[in-house]
């Protein structure tokens, strides 16, 4: 089994004054709360013990929203970081409740769509040894963590936002790890910025050589929704492909049913609670279709 942390936290500033009294995470993207695609991405994954990191005061919101995620055929639960001390920190927050599994982190504001992606995650997480993260080529790597190939592709160094352009990889905020996270994680000591580096942890899995790299390749979208720029890409990609094909991105009651989460019958009721002439119309839809 492999556990999941959404860690959906942080101090949003480039969205102020949209994050003044809200979550990042909690911001429609289209027409879903934005944390729905990561969760998505970790049911996908077939994940279901998963924690949630956020600030003291967002923390009770998410928990409204998603509650214990039995309703899905999950196991959620949640947990506060006083303040936002770098990715990593979530392993060491985390460590009672990984217990010793291995488990996959992603950032509650990256968006992954694609069609290779489940097949990718469940590759990712069949991988017990070692971390596991991916390379995607974007054109401005100068704002996200690096990674370097030698002519053997294989990974060099990984370098947490370089001033100067050494490669076009980029790590986007999908992670997994084995049960030593938690531990390697507390050797890490705080960047100049004053928080622990992601990138410092990956390196430190490298260095043992114990680092595999996938690539996410043209077929995949993937996404950050930091910036009011990125929100409104990312909205007008989902409701593009949406009402293309008459399709939900992301719709957990939707993955929760194909996964094998629910039942049927269990998803007939979900629909029937959420606005049956709306949202849950969807749902039901789905259950006719069969
Ligand atoms: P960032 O986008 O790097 O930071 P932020 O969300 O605080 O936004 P801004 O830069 O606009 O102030 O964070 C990436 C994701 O990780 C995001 O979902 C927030 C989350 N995060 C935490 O939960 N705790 C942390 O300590 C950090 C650094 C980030």
């Amino acid at each position: 089994m492999r556990k999941g942390i959404i860690l959906a936290g942080g101090k949003g500033s480039r969205l102020y004054p949209a994050t003044e009294v809200t979550s990042k995470q909690l911001l429609p993207i289209f027409d879903k709360p934005m944390i729905y695609y990561p969760l998505s991405v970790l049911m996908l994954a077939g994940i279901r013990e998963i924690l949630i990191i956020s600030t003291p005061e967002d923390t009770p919101r998410f928990e409204m929203l998603l509650k214990d995620g039995s309703e899905l055929g999950l196991h959620i639960s949640y947990m506060v970081q006083p303040k936002p001390e770098g990715l990593p920190h979530a392993f060491i927050l985390a460590e009672n409740f990984l217990a010793g599994y291995p488990c996959c982190l992603i950032l509650g504001d990256n968006l992954f769509y694609g069609n290779d992606l489940t097949t990718l995650l469940r590759s990712a997480s069949k991988q017990k040894e070692g971390a596991i993260i991916f390379a995607c080529k974007v054109a401005n790597p100068e704002k996200y963590g690096v990674i370097t190939f030698d002519k053997a592709n294989k990974p060099q160094k990984i370098i947490e936002k370089p001033t100067s352009p050494i490669s076009r990889f980029a790590v986007p905020g999908l992670y997994f790890y084995d049960e030593r996270v938690s531990a390697i994680a507390k050797t890490l000591v705080p960047s100049a910025r004053g928080e622990l580096e992601i990138s410092d942890l990956n390196q430190k899995y490298l260095n043992m050589n114990e680092l595999d790299v996938m690539f996410m390749k043209r077929g995949m979208a993937w996404m950050d929704m930091g910036t009011f720029e990125s929100l409104l890409i990312a909205s007008n990609f989902i409701e593009t492909v949406q009402s293309r094909h008459g399709i939900k991105i992301a719709c957990p009651e939707e993955i929760a049913y194909r996964m094998g989460f629910i039942s049927s019958s269990e998803l007939k009721e979900l629909a029937l609670q959420r606005h049956p002439e709306d949202y849950g119309k969807y749902l039901l839809d789905l259950l006719e279709e069969e």
